[in-house]
């Protein structure tokens, strides 16, 4: 690996925060600066410690400066590995005339050889700002794989522990309930899975992706989206799909042993095929931000379902289901059957007020609604 001419390194210096307590301070991601080392000393170590990436700091290098909602950093001068004479553009060639946030960086074509770098950056910028305690406190994140779930599946049969997460720019084979594909073109969607180890019994286990599901609506609400739950695992905006949740079980003969919870969120443009169904957030949101953001609403709604099941989430559950009180059809396995939703009761079956009466249907899909 060659390091080119600007041979430049990335530091983040300590800033206080604008907007918050000065509990939320940045440092360096990981924030391991020993004594008597500068910021960029101590990026270039890590680097070479962790990437085993041969780099120099760039005593001259840019300063460029970007404001999160909760804290300021600088940057002085970037990585660049690229191999010289490259055609694609370097790290630094991105960001020295233009800071975008990390996420952004995605967005670009980069040389093949800062491929680890990137894939590191995110991975701290990410932990920088994560602010749970179990779910994505391990994260992995990939360029290209299968599916997340796959991924994630491998890690928990190799015995991973909870919170293990595996976020991917792109799946080959991502795929939905059903036996459905689920596309989302690279760059646009948020895709990534959790390993989680409720130890509950099946019925209970079997509601989580209602649990995910009121995650993922409750932190959009959080951002201004009006987003809504539709029983049992799509958040929609409007009409249309934001969201999509496969739950996975890792089993052995002792039973479940740990759940994968698959997500996949349309941020940026949903392909055109869907477009009809989906729908993307829109407003430029940057997904390592709405991941960071999602993480500790999961954990918090995760375990008050550990210790009460889905009747802990009540107040949730009815003020984010957004079918409840509509006309809709409902394909339980059968025939469709047509009346009101009244709800999802705390076994995690939706309630349906038709012509002969309420019926409980705990399996199938809402395929219509008004
Ligand atoms: C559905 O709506 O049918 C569920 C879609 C789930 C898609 C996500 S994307 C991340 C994870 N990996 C997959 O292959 N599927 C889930």
């Amino acid at each position: 690996m060659i390091v080119n001419d600007a041979g430049a390194v990335l530091c983040v210096r300590r800033g206080a925060s604008k907007f918050a307590s000065t509990a939320h301070r940045w440092e360096f991601p990981g924030g391991k600066i020993e004594p008597g080392e500068t910021p960029a000393q101590a990026a270039v170590r890590e680097i070479r410690e962790e990437l085993g990436m041969d780099i120099r700091p760039l005593a001259d290098g840019p300063t460029v400066e970007h404001a999160y909602p909760e804290f300021s950093i600088s940057l002085h001068g970037v990585l660049c590995v690229a191999e010289e004479g490259s055609p694609e553009p370097t790290l630094r060639e991105h960001t020295a005339s233009d800071w975008c946030p990390p996420d952004a960086l995605w967005r670009h074509a980069f040389a093949a050889a800062d491929a680890p770098l990137l894939l590191w950056l995110k991975e701290r910028f990410f932990g920088a700002r994560l602010r749970a305690e179990t779910f994505g406190r391990f994260p992995c994140f990939l360029e290209s794989c299968t599916s997340t779930n796959d991924e994630a599946l491998r890690r928990a049969e190799a015995g991973a522990p909870e919170g293990t997460m595996v976020v991917a720019e792109r799946q080959t084979a991502g795929r939905g309930r059903l036996g459905r594909t689920w596309f989302s073109e690279p760059g646009q969607g948020l895709l990534f899975s959790w390993v989680a180890r409720p130890n509950l019994p099946p019925e209970t286990a079997a509601t989580l992706p209602l649990v995910a599901g009121l995650a993922v609506a409750q932190t959009l609400r959080a951002l201004g989206t009006e987003a809504g739950l539709k029983w049992p695992n799509d958040v929609l905006i409007g009409e249309r799909k934001a969201c999509g949740i496969l739950c996975e079980a890792q089993t052995s003969a002792r039973g479940i042993e740990g759940i994968v919870v698959g997500i996949g969120i349309n941020v940026g443009a949903v392909p055109e095929a869907v477009a009809y169904r989906a729908v993307g957030l829109g407003g430029g949101l940057d997904r390592l931000e709405l991941l960071a953001r999602l993480c500790p609403v999961f954990e918090g709604f995760y375990r008050r379902w550990r210790a009460g099941g889905l009747a802990a989430l009540r107040a949730e559950l009815d003020a984010l289901d957004c079918k409840c009180g509509r006309p809709i059809v409902v394909k339980p396995s059968g025939t469709p059957i047509e009346g009101i939703a009244r709800g999802i009761r705390d076994d995690g079956a939706l309630l349906l007020e038709t012509a002969s009466g309420t019926e409980a249907i705990l399996c199938g899909e809402i395929v219509q609604w008004d």
